[in-house]
């Protein structure tokens, strides 16, 4: 399925704030990919699927990935939200064609991040967060650094998520740790290199 046709069907079956974020993410994702050297159409196709899968809430996000085999763990299971990543994956491939690993993979990843992410994670990973729509504390600098130092970006991010949830009150998934750790490793293994 060529990107316009995805375009096209997620319009009408993405809620229109959802919509505009995907494409959001899409563009962001592009620049970041022109920036960094990764696949330009990769990211685009990436970007504006990642959210694919966020229809599904509550006990129907833990049943579809029941269904498909997906082992959700307790804090899946208490957060569904979370698993929105693994449906989207499910449904790129079913219903919107992809076969490409490594788009699949950063669909798969982008809401929590996990550790060892590849180039086109890292980027969807950041572009979910910085894309025009987005407003926070920490915003402008984010997206300042997301072009000076990706690695950098991703533990700010993390950083930023771990602590929306502590002030929620809600449970945190160890692949947000693990992220943010990993990324805070290759910091420190860089900075020793030189
Ligand atoms: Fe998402
Ligand atoms: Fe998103």
């Amino acid at each position: 399925m060529d990107i316009n046709t995805i375009i096209n069907i997620l319009k009408k079956e993405l809620d229109p704030y959802r919509f505009n974020h995907s494409m959001n993410v899409m563009e962001t994702a592009e620049a970041l990919a022109k920036h960094y050297g990764a696949d330009v159409s990769k990211a685009r196709l990436a970007g504006i699927l990642h959210d694919c899968g966020k229809n599904y809430k509550g006990e129907e996000a833990i049943e579809y990935v029941k269904k498909i085999g997906y082992e959700a763990d307790e804090i899946e299971i208490l957060q569904p939200k979370l698993l929105h990543g693994i449906i989207g994956k499910h449904l790129a491939e079913e219903v919107y064609g992809v076969t490409d690993e490594e788009v699949l993979g950063a669909i798969r990843w982008h809401t929590t991040g996990k550790s060892g992410m590849n180039l086109l994670e890292k980027i969807i990973y950041v572009a979910d967060y910085i894309e025009p729509l987005r407003s926070f504390e920490g915003i402008d600098t984010m997206r300042k650094m997301a072009f000076e130092d990706l690695e950098r970006c991703i533990v700010y991010c993390s950083e930023s998520t771990i602590k929306f949830i502590l002030k929620k009150g809600a449970f945190l998934h160890k692949n947000t740790i693990d992220t943010r750790n990993y990324s805070l490793m290759l910091i420190r293994n860089r900075n020793e290199n030189v």
